[in-house]
């Protein structure tokens, strides 16, 4: 059968990654989980599907930044501008103590498995995999028109058991509608703390899930 999965090239994402220039709620979320598992050590670290690169900003020197994206906007010696679905996710032969994909996988069509393989040999014997994935499970579903892989948190959670273990998990936010919170009084708590999992009730107000995981390494 013939494969009809659309994705978006550089010509969508070069204007439409500008969007995710000002951090927001869940890049800010994730830069805090990043300083505290990096602490004062020099690590190198790889955000795949990095955008207008704006985690650098929110990230300590001892992170030493890399990034890679279709859609590179200011070209730098640490960011590389690659299509990521037509080849393997790689940046300049290293490997990496922290790779991040926050947002990234939504957009991965039927190459998901390939490119969760290809990041477990990114990251270091010791290194760590952070990544976010919206959770499609929502009371109403947020369908932003590039998604081209959408399913629910539990299938996306067996395919990187296949690749990772996983170490922490919990939704980046709850919310009634499938968005980050924008109101103080419901902003301002779930930004500080973790909000851990929430049996009946999270998975249908959960926003996106945060993922912390460790490679899996066979003999
Ligand atoms: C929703 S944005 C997220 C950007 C950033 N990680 C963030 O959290 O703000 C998705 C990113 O994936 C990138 N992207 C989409 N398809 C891609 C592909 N085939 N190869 C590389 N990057 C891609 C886009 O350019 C965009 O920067």
């Amino acid at each position: 059968m013939e494969n009809d999965t659309v994705y978006h090239k550089r010509d969508f994402w070069g204007t439409e990654n500008l969007r995710y220039v000002k951090p927001h709620f869940r890049m800010r979320k994730v830069a805090a989980q990043l300083r505290k598992l990096a602490a004062d050590r020099e690590l190198d670290l790889l955000d795949v599907g990095c955008g207008p690169a704006s985690l650098a900003d929110l990230l300590p020197a001892n992170l030493h930044y890399h990034g890679v994206d279709i859609a590179i906007q200011k070209p730098a010696a640490n960011l590389l501008e690659q299509d990521l679905v037509e080849s393997p996710i790689t940046f300049k032969g290293m490997t990496f103590d922290i790779v991040v994909a926050q947002g990234f996988f939504e957009y991965m069509g039927d190459v998901q498995s390939r490119k969760l393989a290809e990041i477990a040999e990114l990251v270091k014997d010791e290194g760590k995999f952070v990544c976010t994935y919206q959770n499609f499970g929502h009371r109403r579903p947020n369908v932003y028109a590039p998604y081209s892989n959408m399913q629910p948190p539990g299938t996306f959670r067996r395919d990187l058991t296949r690749y990772f273990k996983i170490d922490q998990v919990f939704p980046t936010a709850y919310n009634w509608g499938h968005s980050h919170p924008n109101r103080g009084f419901l902003r301002a708590p779930q930004e500080r703390f973790n909000v851990p999992n929430i049996p009946v009730i999270g998975p249908k107000l959960a926003i996106d899930y945060y993922y912390l995981c460790s490679p899996l390494r066979r003999p």
